[in-house]
Parts: C-alpha cells; structure tokens; sequence
C-alpha cells in the first residue's frame, strides 16, 4: 500500500493521508503516534496549542524512520503572531519534536480581530528563508484573509486547512484556492463525530455497496475530491481502518450524492467560524 502524494505549489510533495493528534492527550501521544508509524502513517499534523509536541518528538526518534520519509506539521498559535514571537514559538516546537526544521508550519487561526494575521504571515515567510521550515501555509483563514495575505507579499500560501467535511464544504474557500494552487487540507474530515454523517444513506449505502465503513467512504470521498486528510484516532483499530481506504473508488454517482450533504447554510459547521476565534 503506497499512501498517494500530493505537490504543493512550491514543489514539494505532501502525502494525501496522515495522522492528525488534536486531542490525543499529551501522555497517551507517544503511544499513539508510535502506534500510527506502525502501520504506515507518514504525515503527522500537530500543533503547539495542542500541547503534545513532545509526545510527536518522542515516537519520531524511537521510530527509526529516517527523517526523510517522515512529514511533520505544526502551527503558530494566535497569541504569538507578532514581533519576535514567531520565531521564538517555532523554536519551541522544533525542540519538543527533536526536529531542526518541520516540513510544514502554519499560522493557526487569523484572529482577525486582531489584525495581525498579515505580520504572521510576513514571519513565516522569513522563518522559511531561514530554513526552520520547508513550506509555508494557513489554517482556518477564508477567502478575505487569503486574498490580503497573498496582495501585501505576493507569497501563495502551500495550503489552508480548514474544516471541512461532507456536510461543511466550504466551495467558496476551495474554489478561490483551487484557482490558486493552495491546496486544502480536510481537518475534522469525519466531522469530528459530532455530525451524523455515518447515518445519511449516501454514506452509509455507500459503505455497505463497498464493503467498507461509513468512516472509509468519507476518507474515500475525501480524497477523490484532492483534499488533504489526516483523521485522528486513539485506536489502532480504527488507525488501519482509516489507512485501508486505497483500494477502492468512488463512482461519479456516489461522489455526487455526498457532494448534496452539505445543507449550503452553513449549519453543517462543527466548530467554531474562524472569525470569532481569538
Ligand atoms: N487547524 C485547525 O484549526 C484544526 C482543528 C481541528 C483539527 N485539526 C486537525 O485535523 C485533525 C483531524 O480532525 P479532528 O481530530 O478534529 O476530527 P476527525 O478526524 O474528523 O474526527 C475524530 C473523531 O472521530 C473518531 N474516529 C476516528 N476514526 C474513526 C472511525 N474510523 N470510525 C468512527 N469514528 C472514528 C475519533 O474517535 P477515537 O479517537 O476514539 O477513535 C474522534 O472522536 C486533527 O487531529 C488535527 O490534526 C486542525
């Protein structure tokens, strides 16, 4: 099982499929992460908010997986966009994941509030000449925050992760980024179980016709639509699971019956808008 590759629009290549560890307790991520590896995982997404950098470190370097082979994000959190902060927040994160550079960093959240996600961008912009990371993107910003971003330094982030999953589709954000050649990162890709999407029959006829779990048939669509994924799980079980999701297709047919999950007024949000997190 080879997990397919995606290019960035800066050359690089992400894998499409990864470990995402937002809410793996920081005790219990070492275990998970080194878990994760086990069965093939390569592409793990992080973050310094999510307190468990260290566990990411320690299952990376107990792992013996050259480095090489290993994609490792991380990201800025909201409180350090400004002044000397980045820096300093990208190099407390490279020393709790024993890394000298991570393949990709993003600013978090915009916080727009605030009005300083244009001068966190500026830093990850230098924070990658200077070589702490390989890529640069975004996380959460919508097509406002992109288009200022991309007008005042003329960079193109790699990615914007955003929510996104069958019932929160965010066309508006994807086509702008389709357009530019950012790509999508999926996160809360099964909806973080807070939406019944295994329930709805397009998925869960969907995973019966294939045999296959409603979870798979969501990573399937996922992936057939080029966004890139990373569910999180505390199970091993359910970590081969969500890996064992490459030898099947989605037809046209199926694809467009999850395509109308989404209500299109946005109520299939999970989470927060991005315009109210600070
Ligand atoms: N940039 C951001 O602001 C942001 C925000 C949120 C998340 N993220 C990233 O995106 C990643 C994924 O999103 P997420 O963790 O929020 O949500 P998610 O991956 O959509 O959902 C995780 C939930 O689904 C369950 N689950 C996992 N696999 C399953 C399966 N095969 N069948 C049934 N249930 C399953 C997990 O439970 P168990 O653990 O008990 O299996 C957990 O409760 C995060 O880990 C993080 O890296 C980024």
């Amino acid at each position: 099982m080879t997990i397919p590759t995606v290019q960035l629009n800066d050359g690089f290549d992400i894998p499409q499929l990864g470990y995402g560890v937002f809410k793996v307790p920081p005790a219990d991520t070492e275990r998970a992460v080194t878990e994760a590896l086990e069965v093939g995982y390569r592409h793990i997404d992080t973050a310094a908010i999510y307190g468990n950098e260290e566990g990411v470190g320690a299952a990376i370097a107990k792992s013996g997986i050259p480095r090489r082979e290993l994609f490792i994000t991380t990201k800025l959190w909201n409180d350090r966009h400004e002044g000397d902060e980045p820096r300093k927040a990208i190099g407390e994160s490279l020393d709790k994941l024993g890394l000298e550079r991570v393949d990709l960093y993003l600013v978090h959240w915009p916080t727009p509030a605030k009005d300083n996600y244009l001068e966190a961008w500026q830093k990850l912009i230098e924070l990658r000449e200077a070589g702490l990371t390989r890529s640069i993107g975004v996380s959460n910003f919508l097509v406002p925050h992109l288009e200022r971003i991309v007008a005042a330094t003329g960079v193109v982030p790699a990615v914007d992760q955003i929510e996104l999953h069958p019932a929160h589709q965010q066309r508006d954000v994807t086509t702008w980024a389709a357009a530019q050649g950012v790509r999508i990162e999926a996160w809360g890709p099964l909806g973080q179980g807070k939406y019944d999407l295994f329930g709805i029959p397009a998925v869960k006829d969907t995973a019966t016709a294939h045999d296959k779990s409603p979870a798979q048939v969501v990573l399937r669509w996922h992936l057939q639509k080029g966004f890139i994924v990373f569910p999180k799980s505390v199970r091993r079980e359910r970590l081969e699971e969500n890996l064992d999701v490459l030898d099947f297709t989605l037809s046209d047919a199926e694809m467009a019956a999850i395509d109308a999950i989404d209500p299109g007024d946005g109520t299939g949000r999970v989470s927060a808008h991005p315009d109210e997190v600070e």
